[in-house]
């Protein structure tokens, strides 16, 4: 049958091989030759079902699987030979069955179709990557809460607008991202939990006449229960644009901190050194260092966030159930989540490999009256001003303070009880960066012990983690 012009798997119905364009503008397979592995588990729950309910002889099914397994082998070693002219990896892998096994090949599609085939399959992809991904989150978590140990008082500027707001620890800082990875984590496992249904056994569109068991091939393959709903389970791609969407989300948080690593590093700013493993040189100014990497993981967010562009826009107004748009699901899905995925690991490596500079960061927390903050609220406690009065008397020291050109500490008491005779003596021991960041107590504040202990209790949590 092979040497036949027209396509194996419908040839009945067609007299001609499609032109060579609509070949390659239909095919798949250069890149769903990924589902491989998944296909063919989903293949062999499938035959083993189908013998189960006896709807093929038990020998069939042991002939099927015998040849399935063989594919597996040869995809595995990379001597499968994938045919474009065999247009995807469902019916790529159905030939080769039928040139180990023969007829009985032709077999194994009862009470199945290639569209609920490739749902199985890419709810199956998905969900290996969302484990993958939830282990990788976990290692960045680990780096980070490793490194806010270690820098647990390491007292640095904290911005809001980019301007020297309050002095923080860097190990607060770190630690921010913590919590973000968690809920991002957190939104993965949504994702998973809901995909986990199993579409096989929807066949095209309306289900089956024959008496298959569709818990057991959901069983087989590690899926909660069956989907409920034959046009859904095979017209729906909701759980890619899920997982799309959390990728893009986490994506961002990547960005941020990857933002603050090239502004961190640059000699202006000096808080952080990356070593030559995360940073490369310039071929013409022998000085550079430029933090490449960081750079790429703050635009991938583009890619990312560009799939789920490409497949919301896809399956906008879509009619139920299948149509062919929905096999532009996977190009785009591969790319963003394999750039994703690298994205993670550079981010390990780098939050690993980065080295603050504490001289630098302490003296830049004191910069731009970051502690008047703590002034006003000294000023509420000792004196039982109202914030507001407070607010005012400080913002009253800052204008002198700058027309000096100087910071408040340089100012004299006598000077500063000009402008409020209430003021005492021992005010200039707020003033200092370190009474600043200890002073931050409450749940969730900078106080460097608090900051210590949230990243001792992350990291027991994640080292604990199966
Ligand atoms: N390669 C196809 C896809 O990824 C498989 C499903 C094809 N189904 C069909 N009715 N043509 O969407």
């Amino acid at each position: 049958m092979d040497g036949l012009k027209t396509n194996i798997m419908w040839g009945g119905r067609f007299s001609r091989s499609p032109s060579e364009l609509m070949e390659r503008f239909n095919a798949s397979v250069d890149y769903d030759q990924r589902l491989a592995e998944h296909d063919i588990r989903a293949s062999m729950a499938h035959a083993s079902m189908l013998a189960d309910t006896e709807i093929i002889s038990m020998s069939d099914a042991e002939a099927l699987l015998d040849g399935l397994q063989t594919v597996l082998t040869e995809v595995r070693n990379g001597s499968f030979n994938w045919k474009i002219s065999l247009e995807d990896v469902h019916m790529n892998i159905e030939n080769r069955l039928r040139e180990l096994i023969g007829p009985v090949a032709g077999r194994l599609h009862t009470a199945r179709s290639r569209n609920d085939q490739v749902a199985t399959d890419f709810r199956l992809y998905i969900r290996d990557t969302i484990d993958q991904f939830d282990h990788m989150l976990a290692e960045l978590q680990f780096a980070f809460a490793r490194k806010a140990e270690m820098h647990y008082d390491l007292i640095m500027p904290g911005f809001t607008h980019l301007q020297p707001a309050q002095p923080i620890t860097f190990g607060h800082h770190l630690m921010a991202y913590v919590e973000m990875l968690a809920r991002d984590r957190g939104r993965f496992l949504d994702a998973k939990q809901r995909l986990n249904e199993c579409p096989l056994g929807a066949a095209a569109l309306a289900g089956t006449s024959f008496p298959i068991n569709r818990d057991k091939t959901s069983l087989a393959l590690g899926f909660s229960r069956p989907t409920a709903n034959s046009l859904d389970s095979v017209s729906d791609r909701d759980f890619v644009l899920e997982t799309l969407s959390v990728a893009t989300i986490c994506s961002t948080h990547l960005s941020r901190f990857a933002e603050e690593m090239v502004i961190w590093t640059t000699p202006q700013f000096g808080f952080l050194n990356l070593s030559d493993a995360w940073t490369t040189g310039s071929s013409i100014m022998p000085q550079k260092r430029n933090p490449d990497a960081a750079e790429l993981v703050r635009a991938k967010v583009g890619r990312i966030a560009g799939a789920f562009q490409s497949l919301i826009l896809v399956m906008k107004a879509l009619p139920l159930a299948y149509s062919k748009d929905m096999q532009e699901d996977k190009e785009v899905t591969f790319d963003a989540l394999d750039n994703f995925a690298t994205s993670l690991g550079a981010m390990v490596g780098m939050v690993d490999n980065m080295e603050p500079v504490p001289e630098r960061m302490i003296s830049a927390a004191g910069c731009g009256f970051s502690t008047a903050t703590d002034l006003a609220d000294w000023l509420v406690k000792e004196l039982k001003l109202p914030f507001r009065d407070a607010h005012n008397i400080t913002g009253q020291i800052i204008v002198l303070a700058e027309s000096r050109g100087c910071d408040i500490k340089d100012l004299s008491l006598p000077e500063l009880r000009d402008i409020a005779p209430c003021i005492p003596e021992n005010i200039f021991s707020v003033l200092s960066v370190e009474n600043s960041v200890n002073s931050k107590t409450s749940y969730g504040g900078t106080a460097p012990h608090h900051v210590r202990e949230m990243a001792q209790n992350w990291i027991a949590r994640l080292e604990n983690r199966t």
